[in-house]
C-alpha cells in the first residue's frame, strides 16, 4: 500500500527530477502559490514539498505538498505502471479499474497513522495548519481536498474534491455544486433535519486524490474505486465523531471531521478557479469541525487551482471516464487526450480507426459532456497528445461547412466566464477524419527500412 510518504520516498530515489524539497521558511499566504506560479511560467511541475511553512498563526515548521498531479510523468508512480507508460497508460489503468473495485478493510485506531494525534472539542484549531491563501482576490485560506460523505440510504461513500474556505478555527464553508454527489448526500440529511457527517481529507495518499476526482455513477462507492486503482484494499478506521457511521482513510495524513449543518448557508468565495478566472462569491453550506486527527509532523496537500496541478487531474480522470464511455460506442477508439490548453476538460481530442461513416459522430456525441466545449475526432494515425498533429489534421482533412457541428444549449460549467445566462453552453464537434467514400492523398513518408537504418549523428545543440 502506497501512502504519501512512501510515494515521496519512491520519487526521491527513482525520479529525483520530479521532486523539489523547499527547506526555506515560507508563508502559506500567497508565498506557496508564488513559488508554484514561478515554476509554471517556466513550465516546470515537480512535486513541491515545502518543509518549513508558517501556519495561519505565523508559526513556522509546518509541511505542505503541492503539484502532486501536475505532471503526466508522475502518474505511473501513483498507479504502479512502468515509468515510461505515461501517455495513455494512466487513462487505460483508471478506465480498467472502474470494472475492478476492491472493498476497503477496517483497521484499529492503533494501526491508523492518521490517529497519531487527536484533537477534539476546544482543541480543534484549523489555524494551526498552513492552509494556503492562493490568489489575490480569494476570500480566505482554502482547503482543496477530498471531501467524504455517505449516502444515508445506501451507505455508499462518496469522495470528491471541493473547495473549503476557512472561516473560523472550527468552521469552513464548502462549495457543493448542485450536481455533485456530496451535495445530494447532504440534501438527504438536510431534508430529514439532520447534519451530514463529513470528513475533509487534508493530506492523503496520491491514489485517494485521483479516486476523489472521478465522476462515477452515484451508486458507485469511491472507496471501492480507490481500492481498484491500487489493486488492494484501502484501509479505513472509525471516525472520532461518528464512529462506525463514518469511516475515514487510515493512511491519510490529516482528517478534519465535522458536520455539514442543515439549513445553514453562508457567503463564501471568491476563489481563483479551475479555468484561471476568479469565481463568484456563493452562498454555500457550512462545515462545523468537531475533530481533527493527523499523523506526527503531518503533510497538508494543496492543489494549485486553475493550473496544470489541477488540469492534469481533470485530464487523466475525465479522460478515463470518457474513454470508458466512448469504447462502449466504438471499440475502435484508440486514444483520448484532454489537453492543458482546454484546462484538462473543455477540449477533447480523440482518435479512432474509422471503418463506418458516421461512427465518429456517435463517438463525438458521447464526448460532448457538460464540461467539453470542443470535441475533435481524428483518424488513428494522428497522435492526440501532439497538439500540432491534431491541428494539422483539422487544417488538412476537414472543411468547416461539413466537418463542424454545433450543438447549442447543453448544460455547461458556471465557472466558464463566457457561459450563457441561464448557464448553458454550446459544444463544437470537429470531425477531422478522412472520408471513407473517396480516395485521399497519401500522407508523405520515407520508406520504413530507411528510417530504421539511418541514425542521426549530427550534433543538435544550440
Ligand atoms: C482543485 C479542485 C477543486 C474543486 N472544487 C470543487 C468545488 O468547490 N465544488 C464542486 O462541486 N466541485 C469541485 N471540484 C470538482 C469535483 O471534485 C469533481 O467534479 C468531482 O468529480 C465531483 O464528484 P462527484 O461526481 O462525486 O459529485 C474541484 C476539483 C478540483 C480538482
Amino acid at each position: 500500500m502506497q501512502d504519501l510518504r512512501s510515494f515521496i520516498g519512491n520519487l526521491s530515489i527513482n525520479a529525483p527530477d520530479q521532486i523539489l524539497v523547499i527547506k526555506e521558511e515560507i508563508d502559506c499566504r500567497f508565498e506557496i502559490t508564488a513559488v508554484l506560479e514561478k515554476l509554471h511560467r517556466i513550465w516546470k511541475y515537480p512535486v513541491c514539498l515545502f518543509e518549513n511553512v508558517k501556519n495561519l498563526k505565523g508559526e513556522p515548521g509546518h509541511r505542505v505538498l503541492a503539484n502532486m498531479y501536475a505532471d503526466r510523468r508522475r502518474y505511473p508512480y501513483i498507479l504502479n505502471l512502468p515509468s515510461d507508460n505515461y501517455m495513455m497508460g494512466p487513462v487505460l489503468k483508471v478506465a480498467q479499474s472502474i470494472e475492478k473495485p476492491v472493498a476497503p478493510k477496517v483497521v484499529s485506531k492503533e494501526e491508523a497513522q492518521v490517529k497519531q494525534v487527536i484533537k477534539t472539542g476546544k482543541e480543534v484549531d484549523l489555524t494551526s495548519f498552513s492552509i494556503p491563501v492562493q490568489w489575490e482576490l480569494d476570500g480566505g485560506p482554502y482547503l482543496t481536498s477530498p471531501v467524504l460523505t455517505k449516502d444515508p440510504d445506501t451507505s455508499v461513500y462518496n469522495l470528491a474534491i471541493h473547495r473549503a474556505m476557512l472561516r473560523e478555527k472550527d468552521e469552513t464553508g464548502v462549495l457543493l455544486g448542485e450536481y455533485s454527489h456530496n451535495y445530494l448526500n447532504f440534501k438527504k440529511y438536510e431534508e430529514r433535519g439532520e447534519g451530514c457527517p463529513v470528513a475533509i481529507i487534508g493530506g492523503y495518499p496520491p491514489y485517494l486524490g485521483l479516486a476523489s476526482y472521478a465522476r462515477l455513477p452515484k451508486e458507485y462507492d469511491h472507496l471501492h474505486f480507490a481500492g481498484g486503482l491500487i489493486e488492494s484494499h484501502v484501509r479505513i478506521v472509525e471516525s472520532e465523531t461518528w464512529g462506525k457511521d463514518l469511516f475515514v482513510p487510515a493512511d491519510a495524513e490529516i482528517v478534519i471531521e465535522g458536520e455539514i449543518l442543515p439549513n445553514v448557508r453562508k457567503e463564501e468565495g471568491p476563489f481563483g478557479e479551475w479555468l484561471g478566472y476568479t469565481g463568484h462569491k456563493t452562498l454555500s453550506p457550512v462545515i462545523k469541525v468537531t475533530a481533527i486527527t493527523y499523523s506526527e509532523n503531518p503533510i497538508l496537500c494543496t492543489i494549485h487551482a486553475g493550473r496544470p496541478s489541477e488540469n492534469m487531474l481533470h485530464s487523466i480522470m475525465d479522460g478515463a471516464i470518457l474513454y470508458f464511455r466512448a469504447r462502449q460506442i466504438s471499440p475502435l477508439v484508440k486514444a483520448i487526450n484532454l489537453p492543458n490548453s482546454g484546462c484538462g476538460r473543455l477540449i477533447v481530442y480523440a482518435s479512432m480507426k474509422k471503418v463506418m461513416e458516421g461512427e465518429q459522430m456517435n463517438v463525438a456525441l458521447t464526448l460532448a459532456t457538460e464540461k467539453s466545449k470542443i470535441v475533435v475526432i481524428v483518424d488513428d494515425d494522428i497522435d492526440v497528445f501532439n497538439e500540432n498533429e491534431v491541428l494539422w489534421a483539422v487544417a488538412t482533412r476537414m472543411q468547416p461547412g461539413k466537418g463542424v457541428h454545433i450543438i447549442m444549449g447543453t448544460r455547461g460549467t458556471p465557472l466558464d466566464p463566457s457561459i450563457y445566462d441561464p448557464p448553458t453552453h454550446d459544444v463544437m464537434i470537429i470531425d477531422a477524419t478522412r472520408p471513407l467514400n473517396k480516395p485521399f492523398n497519401p500522407v508523405t513518408k520515407v520508406p520504413e527500412e530507411f528510417m530504421q537504418h539511418i541514425s542521426l549523428k549530427i550534433p543538435l545543440g544550440g
